[in-house]
């Protein structure tokens, strides 16, 4: 039965992957800060584990990677994220707009979306590298595109996400040695607390687009950003 680990799984996209990859029949270790009604709703799930740590805290992260000692992860996926102080609200998209940008905020989004998949890819190398299919994935977003960036606004995140697709570039070429894949991965605009009310996916097609895309990589792919339908985003 192979393993998924995968971060922010009490809601949203992290909480779908949980539930398609337990139907696929694989191991599942959900990672999440606080869980949720609909995570404990799965509790009975044989296959799935829950482990309770911010994916900001290395030391509540080295604790859970020491408890993989000897064991092996095929996919890790680093699905955490924050948008940062504006969100998509009821009201519709506001900007983190020019003028309005905070350092703290700006520190706060970097930590979550970029520096943080980094540091769990550093903690769980060894049971990734023990798969004969490693992989590691991050979620991005088309936001992070540079050369897709029609409307301006929302610094922190663009920047955020832009920057993890450099990490997950590097992390392609420095691991791929070791047997090790790696991707970035755009969900679509999908209906979630992130993504809000209007988004025109829904969690079930973007979760399973991106299960495929992740079981389709080949290593000749590894480093690319790719959206949920396959498509190859330009950086
Ligand atoms: N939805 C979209 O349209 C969209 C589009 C492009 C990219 N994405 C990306 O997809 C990923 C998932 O987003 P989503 O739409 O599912 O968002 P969401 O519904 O807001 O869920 C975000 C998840 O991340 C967790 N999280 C945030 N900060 C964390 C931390 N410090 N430690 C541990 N967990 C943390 C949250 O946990 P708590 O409940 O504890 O806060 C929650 O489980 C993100 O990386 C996002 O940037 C989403």
């Amino acid at each position: 039965m192979p393993t998924v680990l995968i971060t922010g799984c009490n809601r949203g996209l992290g909480l779908e992957f949980v539930r398609q990859y337990l139907a696929l029949g694989w191991s599942v270790a959900a990672l999440c800060r606080r869980s949720s009604p609909e995570l404990e709703s799965l509790r009975a799930e044989p296959a799935l584990e829950i482990h309770l740590a911010d994916v900001t805290d290395d030391t509540a992260l080295a604790a859970v990677a020491a408890g993989f000692a000897g064991r092996c992860i095929d996919v890790l996926i680093n699905n955490a994220g924050i948008m940062g102080e504006s969100n998509f609200g009821e009201s519709g998209m506001r900007s983190q707009g020019f003028g309005a940008t905070s350092r703290e905020e700006w520190l706060r989004v970097f930590d979550v979306n970029t520096v943080s998949p980094m540091r769990i890819a550093e903690a769980f190398i060894e049971p990734v590298c023990a798969s004969e299919r490693g992989r590691i994935v991050t979620l991005s977003s088309e936001m992070g595109s540079i050369a897709g960036n029609a409307h301006g606004g929302w610094y922190a995140y663009r920047a955020s996400k832009a920057g993890v697709n450099a990490v997950m570039k590097s992390m392609a070429i420095d691991l791929a040695d070791r047997g090790v894949l790696t991707l970035a991965l755009h969900p679509g605009w999908v209906r979630t607390g992130l993504g809000g009310p209007r988004a025109p996916l829904d969690v079930e097609t973007s979760v399973r687009g991106m299960i495929g895309v992740i079981e389709r990589l080949a290593p000749a792919d590894s480093g690319s950003f790719v959206s949920y339908e396959g498509r190859v985003m330009p950086y």
